[in-house]
């Protein structure tokens, strides 16, 4: 157990790890040297690192890779991606493979809206209020004229201001509800500013307006912020071909395409699968989204409210047989940004977005889309076939090699031996003692 710590952001790099090391960790000196270790050489790539957030001790790497031949409306793309899981990679790349004899992916921006709210409280004449907000509709765009001058230049900005009347669910309850623009910029910090100079428009305003009663002239703001649910800055990928095009291995095509339809239709009406069915899609959609510098949590909180948004959560992808044709697509809300934020700062963030051909913010809405339905295909496609457990252990094999020590003769050795046997922990672990022994 360590002690508390004052003004631990004011002491220097070394202090803070010396603390940490003395405090929490059982070999000190072992424990600054896996630090420094994981430094970058160049001490103004560390020191980039070091100002993206306050403590930082050391980085913390993760695989960064990319999944090639991915097909996108008759343009190829190699995909960025980052992350940890072993298969997932792997698992793109055969997916984006699988489509590209078939037309590959095609993708629609179904809109671009993000929102924003003023959460606001007003204990007064409700019809008062709503005159109230007419008057000063058009001062509240004005009043953000200053934040908004160079956005509306480039054609985006404030699209709509309304206001809300929430007191059915909780007394004196309303909001400034507000639509943006925000083209290639996530607009996290032109939105949030926006808001806040609402509210202080709005405050101020409510204290000058003579119909209000001394009680109603004191609005209350409770908060300025942004929303990461956004319904209406959605993106559609889809696949499509005749059934007897997906020629898979040891089934036949019609039994495999309904199996498939079976499988996403048991994650649209089941909720415990729905959410791995959406883990696996999100396999694919944070890796793109973290490569280029994108901001995942709120990825992740948007697209998961979405898919809760008829009342019980569900399958973000949909499947169907028409007419002899299989037809798998998805629909997902992705508020992105490919300038702004890290964009421009971390030179891997850069690197993705070059590979990437230097996307609009629509356009990488598009291949994250993709991403997330490749992702989807490729697990559902081995859950109704040969199961998961086989491409993810093969794939998972170094790693458990990496875990019990074998050398690198000894994980080329089994890799082979394991292309043709069962991996398991049980498995590796006979097969690496035994070939120790001899
Ligand atoms: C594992 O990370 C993701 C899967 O569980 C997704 C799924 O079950 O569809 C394989």
């Amino acid at each position: 157990m360590n002690t508390p710590v004052e003004g631990f952001s004011k002491l220097s790099k070394a202090e803070k790890m010396d603390w940490i090391a003395n405090q929490c960790t059982k070999d000190p000196e072992a424990t600054k040297k896996l630090l420094e270790r994981y430094w970058n050489p160049d001490p103004n790539v560390q020191k980039l690192h070091d100002e993206f957030i306050e403590n930082t001790i050391s980085n913390y790497y993760l695989p960064f890779a990319v999944a090639p031949n991915f097909l996108i409306n008759g343009e190829f793309y190699a995909i960025p991606m980052a992350i940890e899981e072993s298969s997932v990679v792997a698992a793109a790349s055969k997916a984006a493979k699988f489509w590209l004899d078939k037309g590959g992916f095609k993708t629609t921006i179904l809109g671009t809206e993000k929102v924003g709210q003023v959460h606001f409280m007003y204990n007064g004449d409700a019809q008062k209020l709503q005159a109230f907000f007419k008057k000063i509709h058009p001062i509240l765009f004005s009043s953000v004229a200053s934040i908004t001058q160079n956005m509306e230049k480039r054609g985006g900005g404030i699209n709509a201001i309304e206001l809300r009347d929430c007191t059915d669910k909780i007394p004196g309850y309303y909001q400034l509800h507000c639509t943006f623009e925000t083209l290639d910029a996530m607009g996290a910090n032109f939105i949030n500013s926006c808001l806040e100079q609402f509210a202080k428009t709005l405050k101020e305003k409510a204290k000058d307006h003579q119909d209000f009663s001394e009680g109603e002239k004191n609005i209350e703001v409770v908060m300025s912020i942004l929303s990461n649910y956004v319904p209406n800055c959605l993106v559609r990928a889809e696949v499509e071909c005749p059934v007897e095009k997906l020629v898979i291995k040891d089934i036949s095509s019609e039994d495999f395409s309904q199996k498939f339809v079976q499988a996403v239709n048991i994650a649209n009406v089941e909720p415990y699968r729905a959410v791995t069915h959406n883990k696996g899609i999100m396999n694919g959609i944070d890796a793109v989204v973290l490569a280029t510098g994108n901001d995942f949590r709120a990825v992740e909180a948007g697209v998961h409210a979405y898919a809760s948004k008829n009342g019980s959560y569900s399958s973000l992808t949909h499947a169907a047989i028409e007419d002899g044709i299989f037809k798998f697509w998805i629909e997902i809300p992705l508020a992105l940004g490919t300038v702004g934020g890290l964009t421009s700062l971390h030179p891997l963030v850069k690197l993705a977005l070059e590979i990437l051909q230097n996307p609009s913010a629509k356009e990488l809405m598009q291949i994250v889309a993709v991403a997330g339905l490749a992702q989807n295909f490729a697990a559902v496609k081995s859950l109704v076939t040969t199961g998961i457990q086989k491409g993810h252990m093969k794939m998972h094999l170094l790693n458990m090699l990496n875990q019990m020590g074998a050398t690198e003769s000894e994980k080329e050795q089994l890799v082979h031996y394991f292309k043709h046997e069962t991996v398991t922990n049980a498995s590796v672990k006979e097969a690496l003692e035994k070939l120790q022994r001899s």
